[in-house]
């Protein structure tokens, strides 16, 4: 399939991020307040729209789909998703479908994941302390979400852990965090703390813990071997000559990947953002919903917004607060 989203700046769009909840069964404290207020069922695309859509995007050219949330495995009736796109992977149109997921719900379905085509599972997960996971998850537990990655590993899922890093949290779990993924042959990426949404009283810009200084320390220990390796997003790895593995580095405030951006990312409601640092968007879900039989309206309304996509994000924090800031959570969006 050739690409035919081709955005103002000559970016071919093929990377679709698609957010089916804003629900999660956890608040992180970086991504969520304790009474978050979330959307009423009414407001979501049902799992035949998010079907409809996503077979659309996939007819334009979009060859990298990934599920997030929120949680994306709370959603009721899920695998009805995942299974209705089984067939464009199949047919070769669609080359990966993947999910980020925090993990508690793996141990029930990484078997249908797998079955229904799913190859690599990003699973959020910031320390191995069961004291410190419970608080900065609020409501999480450790243990089910290691039991998670366990049966994922069983069933053949290739599991990349995405940890946020955090000042004063988890700097003393650098090397304990990279010797666990090297013992279980698990990816690993450190994401750098990002200013999103109205989190209270919560003091982000104390929370970062800049990712130059995880490169740095990571170098007394190990030979960091830069990978020419890019996905079109914020990420750079290296590999650990002494473990062979290989770790992540996303760093969406300090880095401009903006010139290679491939994606665009989907809210549950049907809004596409063409850029995770702006506010731009446009609300796909009318041409959706009120041409049920005819994908016309559909397709001019994602051909209209990708030509709207901007240049590039715009955070920054060097002075000290958090400008740049986009008022929606992570949950929203997706990570
Ligand atoms: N900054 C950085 N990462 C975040 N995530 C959620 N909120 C933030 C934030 N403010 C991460 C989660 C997960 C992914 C979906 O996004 O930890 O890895
Ligand atoms: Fe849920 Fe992920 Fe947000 Fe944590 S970061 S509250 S697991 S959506």
């Amino acid at each position: 399939m050739t690409p035919q989203l081709i955005d103002p700046f000559a970016r071919a769009v093929t990377y679709l991020r698609v957010s089916v909840t804003d629900r999660c069964d956890f608040r992180c404290v970086y991504c969520m307040s304790e009474n978050m207020t979330f959307l009423p069922k009414k407001e979501l695309l049902t799992l035949e729209e998010l079907e409809r859509m996503c077979t659309t995007f996939i007819g334009l050219g979009v060859e990298k789909l990934r599920i997030t949330g929120g949680e994306p495995l709370v959603r009721k009736g899920i695998m009805t998703f995942f299974q209705s796109m089984t067939r464009h992977l199949d047919s070769g149109a669609l080359k990966e479908l993947t999910l980020t997921t925090n993990g508690s719900q793996l141990e029930r379905f990484a078997g249908d994941l797998y079955a229904a085509g799913v190859r690599r599972v990003n699973v959020s997960l910031d320390t191995l302390d069961e004291e410190k996971f419970a608080r900065v998850t609020r409501w999480g537990r450790l243990a089910q979400v290691l039991r998670g990655i366990d049966a994922a590993q069983a069933a053949g899922l290739r599991i990349k852990i995405n940890a946020v890093a955090l000042k004063d949290f988890n700097e003393d779990e650098l090397f304990t965090l990279t010797e666990w993924c090297a013992a279980r042959d698990i990816d690993l990426t450190f994401i750098e703390v990002m200013p999103m949404g109205d989190l209270g009283n919560e003091d982000r810009v104390g929370q970062y813990w800049s990712l130059n200084d995880v490169r740095r320390q990571l170098a007394e220990t190990y030979t960091l071997i830069d990978l020419a390796e890019r996905t079109g997003g914020p990420a750079r790895y290296v590999r650990l000559e002494e473990s062979g593995q290989k770790i992540g580095f996303i760093t969406p405030l300090s880095h401009n990947f903006c010139e290679s951006c491939n994606r665009v990312r989907m809210t549950c409601t049907g809004e596409l953002y063409m850029c995770l640092g702006q506010e731009d968007m446009a609300d796909l879900r009318p041409a959706l919903r009120e041409h049920p039989d005819d994908d016309a309206p559909l397709i001019a309304a994602i051909h209209k917004a990708i030509g709207l996509k901007p240049k590039g994000h715009d955070f920054d924090y060097s002075r000290q607060r958090p400008d740049g800031q986009v008022s929606r959570h992570m949950s929203h969006t997706g990570g």
